[in-house]
């Protein structure tokens, strides 16, 4: 049965424009896939926290050595991983903060970016544990970082996932930007900003049905 995961990284709530963009996706893909699975996880409300040396520690021990410390201080990791490989299909709401991902977005990345699980080293040469799979980022951006702009080198969102999912072994790594949202702290229209961005978004959730 086709899963995808739904994450949300924005603490913005209803005046989000990714997470609006990311549900948007998620309808559109669940009518692109009847039979399909949806899970949704707000990393805002996961309460996640950095990893710490205990938990670096525990991530290199052969999971049939840790001790019962070790398992406790992975069982987010683990949580968080389990959910990640049993999806095909990844679909992130990205809020651009400072020229980035959300920091609850990073802090996601780093519990489940594990040796053996996410990648392995083959003969010193790291390998992608997660493949087969598609990631498509929903990233919403104050400013414009548009290809030819003189800031798109600013943006270092797109780079830095793609560079990263591919690390992991994914098959796909896809992107939409919903570009210069700051208008709509200063008087713009919120449907109408939206509404090109839904359509291209559910075009793009609906193509993968196919
Ligand atoms: C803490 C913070 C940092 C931001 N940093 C940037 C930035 O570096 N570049 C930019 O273009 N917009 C920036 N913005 C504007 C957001 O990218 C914009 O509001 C976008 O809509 C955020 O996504 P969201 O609506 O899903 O929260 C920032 C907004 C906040 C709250």
């Amino acid at each position: 049965m086709a899963t995808l995961l739904h994450l949300d990284s924005s603490p913005m709530g209803a005046a989000s424009v990714s997470r609006h963009l990311s549900e948007t996706f998620a309808q559109s893909w669940k009518k692109a896939h009847p039979d399909g699975v949806v899970r949704t996880r707000d990393l805002t409300a996961s309460g996640l926290v950095s990893i710490t040396a205990e938990w670096v520690a525990a991530s290199y021990t052969p999971a049939d050595a840790r001790t019962a410390e070790q398992r406790a201080v992975l069982a987010k990791s683990e949580e968080l991983l389990e959910e990640l490989e049993a999806a095909e299909e990844l679909v992130v709401g990205v809020a651009m903060h400072n020229f980035h991902t959300p920091s609850v977005l990073k802090l996601w990345i780093d519990q489940v970016v594990r040796v053996e699980r996410a990648f392995a080293l083959v003969d010193g040469v790291p390998k992608g544990l997660l493949t087969g799979k598609k990631a498509t980022f929903l990233v919403a951006t104050g400013g414009t970082y548009g290809p030819g702009t003189a800031a798109e080198p600013l943006n270092f969102i797109e780079p830095y996932l793609k560079t990263l999912f591919g690390f992991l072994g994914f098959e796909r790594v896809v992107f939409y930007t919903a570009g210069g949202a700051s208008a709509l702290n200063f008087g713009a229209n919120r449907e109408e900003f939206l509404r090109p961005h839904d359509q291209a978004v559910a075009a793009l959730a609906a193509s993968e049905g196919q």
